[in-house]
């Protein structure tokens, strides 16, 4: 028996979780690596608990390909039967194949969980604010053809072959990108994941997963929105202090240990008054 027998439509593992029973308003999807049992460990305890804020259920699942060891997979089972917030696809694991790991995420929520209201895709070196982010979307108040981020105007391909991000003419063609949201966190309403997912099919395949789905929202007209006045989601690493921390909806560059201090410092401090009510 193969350790990649898949179960459900092609997944090797899904979370044990009925969407159509209480329904999540938000659902996070952390694109993770099989190595990073201790991020997830911080995360599960820490933004991605389950929680409910404003009466409203929030979830976090990870993301995961399949492991080019596979001596590594009994491990990833194991861990996906205790805390059942595992999504696996049997694709490598790669940095650009998370351009796939992501619409691993959208078929997920497509066919599992099209009752919840929202899904956010974020890295797990991020540091997410569920609080905030919940306010924000309640009080935004929108339902459909709904994204916002970290926006990224006039970006263009990288043409050397050096960097990480390079991309060769016959990957794409063109000297402009899209407007698109930055890969470490944007947040739809779920019709978008839909939208993505089928559209995805139509569209050359990009590795450069934030491009990619910049791509898909162009082609269904979808505009990227902000969500509130402020900036509120950062992509660089921004120092900790309770007020600060109160008003963004993720932080950058943030260790598992970390996570655990700036998180109880948050929850310590999440009833009281900022002066000036600003970070
Ligand atoms: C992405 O995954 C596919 C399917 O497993 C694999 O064939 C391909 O080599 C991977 N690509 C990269 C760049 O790792
Ligand atoms: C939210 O939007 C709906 C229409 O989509 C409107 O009927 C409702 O009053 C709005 N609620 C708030 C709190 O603005």
């Amino acid at each position: 028996m193969s350790v990649f027998q898949t179960n459900n439509r092609g997944f090797l593992k899904v979370p044990d979780m009925d969407c159509r029973k209480n329904p999540p308003f938000l659902v996070i999807l952390v694109a993770s690596h099989h190595d990073q049992i201790k991020t997830r460990m911080a995360i599960r305890e820490t933004w991605g608990k389950e929680r409910v804020v404003a009466d409203k259920r929030i979830v976090t699942f990870f993301l995961l390909g399949s492991t080019l060891h596979p001596h590594d997979q009994p491990t990833i089972l194991m861990e996906s039967l205790l805390y059942k917030d595992i999504i696996q696809k049997d694709f490598v694991d790669t940095y650009y194949n998370l351009t796939l790991k992501t619409l691993m995420g959208l078929e997920w929520v497509r066919t599992f969980c099209p009752q919840s209201s929202f899904v956010m895709k974020t890295d797990s070196d991020m540091f997410v604010n569920p609080f905030y982010l919940t306010e924000l979307l309640l009080k935004k108040n929108r339902t459909t053809r709904f994204f916002t981020g970290a926006l990224t105007m006039h970006g263009h391909p990288v043409r050397d072959p050096r960097s990480k991000w390079y991309v060769s003419r016959e990957e794409y063609p063109w000297n402009k990108y899209p407007h698109y949201c930055s890969g470490a966190g944007y947040v739809f309403s779920t019709d978008v994941a839909t939208h993505m997912y089928i559209v995805s099919k139509k569209i050359p395949f990009l590795k450069l997963e934030d491009v990619f789905v910049g791509l898909c929202l162009s082609h269904l007209k979808i505009k990227l929105e902000v969500l509130c006045s402020k900036p509120v989601f950062f992509i660089r690493r921004i120092e900790f202090s309770p007020c600060r921390y109160k008003k963004l909806v993720t932080s950058h560059f943030i260790t598992p240990t970390e996570m655990m201090v700036f998180w109880h410092g948050l929850e310590k401090s999440i009833d009281e008054e900022c002066p000036g009510g600003h970070p």
